[in-house]
């Protein structure tokens, strides 16, 4: 077989915005030299595994130090590149043993979600970035306000846990049937990450953010998903991972 192609583009471009007046989003856009050919061979894959709120299903990449084939070179290329960009950015100690990567499709159409997914989220993870790999575009990321509590990111465990009580106490359960937010009372659009193809995408994990995804068929089809690719932090800096 032949080792699948996720050659790195030959040079890069790095754009950071500011969203709030305090959170960097970076930008890379044509992170792969051939991201119809990364394409394929992520639709290729077998996925299954399944993590969190995520409303889909991911198929893991590889996560080691050492490649033993080119195919294992590449990927690592790809998590060394994204950490040397968020280190030199932001200065945190990030190292590449922590930073896993993953392919993600969108599995479940809108008026599936549960309630908790029918609202904008957090992540565990500290820092992550997303290379959007649809063409045309099927959504980028949106970075939202949720009103009630006047929160864009959750600094502290305080606003966490804010959240997290106002998602089971006051949370409305509306039906819904995109993945269009339209939530005017709780939620305000405070920047949208267009889900360019080939396009890597770094946000931190704290801020509340939503796929927004064009459509989810009721019959899943790959070929007709959102689909990404994911590069997640366990932790930053020494110490355990969480
Ligand atoms: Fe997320």
């Amino acid at each position: 077989m032949t080792s699948p192609d996720m050659r790195l583009s030959g040079s890069i471009d790095v754009k950071v915005e500011i969203v709030a007046g305090r959170f960097p989003i970076v930008l890379i856009d044509g992170f792969y030299a051939n991201p119809d050919a990364v394409r394929e061979f992520a639709l290729a894959r077998r996925y299954g595994h399944r993590q969190g709120l995520y409303p889909g299903t991911h198929e893991f990449l590889y996560e080691g130090l050492t490649p033993s084939n080119e195919h294992e070179r590449q990927v690592l290329d790809a998590r060394v590149l994204v950490c040397r960009v968020l280190r030199d950015l932001s200065r945190l100690p990030l190292e590449v043993a922590d930073l896993r990567t993953d392919f993600s499709l969108v599995t479940t159409p809108a008026r599936r979600l549960n309630k908790f997914q029918k609202h904008p989220h957090f992540d565990e993870t500290p820092l992550l970035g997303i290379v959007y790999l649809n063409n045309p575009s099927m959504g980028g990321t949106v970075i939202y306000r949720n009103k009630p509590l006047g929160l864009v990111g959750l600094l502290t465990a305080q606003d966490r846990q804010a959240y997290e009580r106002w998602l089971m106490e006051s949370a409305p359960d509306r039906s819904i049937d995109s993945y269009v937010l339209d939530d005017p009372e709780n939620w305000d659009p405070v920047y949208q990450i267009e889900g360019r193809y080939n396009r890597f995408a770094a946000y931190p994990g704290f801020i509340l953010h939503w796929p927004q995804c064009t459509a989810v068929p009721e019959l899943f089809d790959p070929h007709k998903a959102r689909l990404t690719q994911r590069f997640l932090f366990r932790k930053i800096g020494g110490g355990p991972g969480a």
